[in-house]
């Protein structure tokens, strides 16, 4: 069986990061999550005091930071620098932050490299927005995951109160909309679907019903 590239893509909410890691632990394939990495810029850009929208500092901070990814017994572990941000890259101000940062070319020159090196053997799973269409236009597979926003909203509600977060759910359903918006809209890679990707709307199916759907296409390919 050939080890492909497999590219998800998609909005916030829409599944991707839980289907990614099922569907990677299906194949015996890695997954690389490439949101986790635009939102660790964030947070070293939050800490550093450089303002989301300042390209120069943001190109400069890129060049000077590390980001890796470990596999624990505690699940898949992101380290900026070394550190273990896991955590605290998953809060509402740091999803903002990083579509801040990522709307910047430098940023996404720098990630998109290190996406390439990480993913260009094959036999794995990319989740992000422009996997498809700009980091691996050549991947074998291309999947684009779709929700109403209202779905989305829900879904993030309930990761971020699970996680202990107080959130609002009116308030969540309106920024993975602001986010959405903003990633459609920039100038650099924005969120669309690729030509030649296979669009799944998740709304009303159940995580096992998508996992099969992709399972089924992906071996179709192998
Ligand atoms: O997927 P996740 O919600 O963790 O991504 C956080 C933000 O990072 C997105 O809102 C988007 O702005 C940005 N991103 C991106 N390109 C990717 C992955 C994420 O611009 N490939």
């Amino acid at each position: 069986k050939r080890e492909l590239i497999v590219a998800v893509d998609g909005p916030s909410g829409s599944g991707k990061s839980t289907l990614s890691r099922l569907l990677a632990a299906a194949l015996n394939y890695i997954n690389i999550d490439t949101g986790a990495m635009y939102r660790s810029v964030g947070l070293a850009a939050h800490r550093a005091g450089v303002h989301p929208e300042d390209d120069q500092a943001l190109a400069e901070l890129c060049q000077s930071l590390t980001i890796e990814f470990a596999r624990s017994g505690a699940g898949e572990r992101v380290l900026l620098n070394g550190e273990d941000v896991s955590e605290a890259i998953r809060t509402p101000a740091m999803s903002m932050m990083a579509s801040r940062v990522s709307a910047c070319s430098a940023v996404r020159e720098a990630m998109g490299e290190l996406q390439k090196s990480m993913g260009e053997k094959g036999g794995v799973v990319l989740e992000g927005r422009d996997i498809g269409t700009v980091v691996f236009p050549n991947a074998e597979v291309k999947f684009f995951l779709l929700a109403s926003a209202a779905e989305r909203g829900r879904r993030r509600f309930e990761e971020l109160r699970a996680k202990g977060l107080q959130v609002d759910l009116q308030q969540t359903i309106a920024e993975v909309e602001e986010r959405d918006a903003a990633d459609s809209n920039r100038q650099h890679a924005p969120l669309v679907q690729a030509d030649d990707a296979l669009a799944i709307d998740t709304t009303s199916m159940t995580i096992e019903q998508v996992l099969q759907e992709m399972l089924r296409i992906v071996n179709s390919r192998r």
